[in-house]
């Protein structure tokens, strides 16, 4: 298990406004959100089977896990430094998917693709 998980999706959303929006936009387009922006029961399934960290705690857990692991060969502060270059790819990958997303339900909006069954 990873800090971010295989969805790179997590819990709380960050406090930085624009990123809290693109991630919400993508639980949306995973299905854990509705329109709406309320959990549907698809969030019991992640919660179920652990594919996503769904508190601060639960992540800081494994990111510091992840830190001891990296320590064995190379200092703390180049680990962390290393990690948050990560998270901040996942910053961005999440706004470039986000706005894909928005793309894509506009056009079910404006009727120009249709619902699958
Ligand atoms: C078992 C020892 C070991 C562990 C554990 C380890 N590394 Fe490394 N890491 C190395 C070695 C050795 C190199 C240099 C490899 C080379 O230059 O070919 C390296 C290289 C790197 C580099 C490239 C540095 C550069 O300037 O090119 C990064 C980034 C890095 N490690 C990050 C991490 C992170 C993050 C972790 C934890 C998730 C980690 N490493 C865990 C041994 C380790």
């Amino acid at each position: 298990m990873t800090a971010w998980g295989f969805l790179a999706v997590r819990l709380p959303l960050p406090e930085n406004k624009a990123w809290a929006a693109d991630r919400v936009t993508i639980l949306q387009g995973l299905g854990v959100l509705d329109p709406e922006g309320q959990p549907t029961p698809r969030l019991k399934v992640v919660k179920q089977a652990k594919v996503a960290r769904l508190t601060q705690e639960e992540w800081q857990k494994e990111r510091d896990k992840m830190l001891q692991t990296c320590n064995q060969c190379h200092s703390k502060n180049f680990a962390r430094a290393e990690l948050e270059k990560g998270d901040k790819m996942i910053q961005v990958a999440d706004h470039l998917l986000a706005e894909a997303i928005r793309i894509v339900a506009g056009l079910y909006q404006d009727g120009f693709l249709k619902k699958p069954e």
